[in-house]
């Protein structure tokens, strides 16, 4: 399972990278204009923040191929690195992807809802699809269904595209969808911290404490009792 991180928040992204196995960053119009600042230093500091090797998805704004083209181009060579360029699943984009993908820029397909728009994208050259879960499940459809059945069509048709699940806003979202055999998700700073909790832990590594310090001594550490 690869882990990103859906904010363009350095701080959240610092935090995380710190902790957690974390192996990029995803973002879109609206997560970067949550920022309120400079678009092309946002990303710049992401960058410097996970360094070239990790991933970083970041959406192409205009809505006909050409100019899409033009955008993932220029965000190729400014932001640069390990970097996807997301196209949303519209009749341009996939015109877009197939223009990229000769032109070996990497695509990430987003604003995905349905399996057939995933394999379609695949087949125009995307390496990662990203369907929506929560907001498939908000118009009362089943998010981790569409993302089974994306899994299931590329190990169906031999695609090596994958499948990066995006839009959740919970815990057991993430866990259907890791059962599902996706290849990687993207989630809020909250959700990425809410994985790991659980109040049964933390009492356990109390207690054990507890019951070394009654022998060892208070703060003391198995490199204090050799
Ligand atoms: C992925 O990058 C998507 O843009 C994102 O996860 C959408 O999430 P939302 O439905 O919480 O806005």
């Amino acid at each position: 399972m690869l882990y990103l991180l859906d904010t363009a928040n350095l701080e959240a992204i610092k935090k995380a990278y710190n902790f957690y196995p974390m192996d990029g960053v995803t973002t879109n119009p609206t997560i970067i204009s949550k920022e309120k600042r400079d678009f092309l230093e946002i990303l710049k500091n992401i960058r410097e923040i996970i360094g070239v090797e990790s991933m970083l998805h970041v959406q192409a704004v205009s809505t006909n191929a050409e100019k899409m083209v033009e955008e993932a181009l220029y965000l190729n060579k400014v932001i640069g690195g390990n970097l996807y360029i997301k196209i949303p699943v519209t009749k341009e984009g996939i015109k877009a992807m197939k223009i990229l993908q000769s032109k070996g820029i990497k695509i990430t397909a987003t604003a995905i809802f349905t399996a057939q728009q995933a394999l379609m994208a695949a087949m125009a050259g995307a390496e990662f699809v990203a369907p929506y879960v929560n907001r498939i499940d908000n118009i009362s459809g089943n998010g981790v269904g569409v993302v089974d059945e994306i899994v299931q069509l590329f190990e169906l048709y031999g695609l090596d595209a994958k499948v990066l699940a995006a839009s959740f806003k919970n815990v057991q979202q993430v866990h259907c969808v890791s059962l599902t055999g996706a290849q990687s998700v993207t989630v809020n700073p909250e959700i990425m911290d809410k994985i790991l909790e659980h109040p049964l832990t933390d009492w356990s590594v109390d207690q054990f404490i507890t019951d070394w310090e009654s022998v060892y001594g208070v703060e003391k550490t198995t490199l204090d009792v050799k």
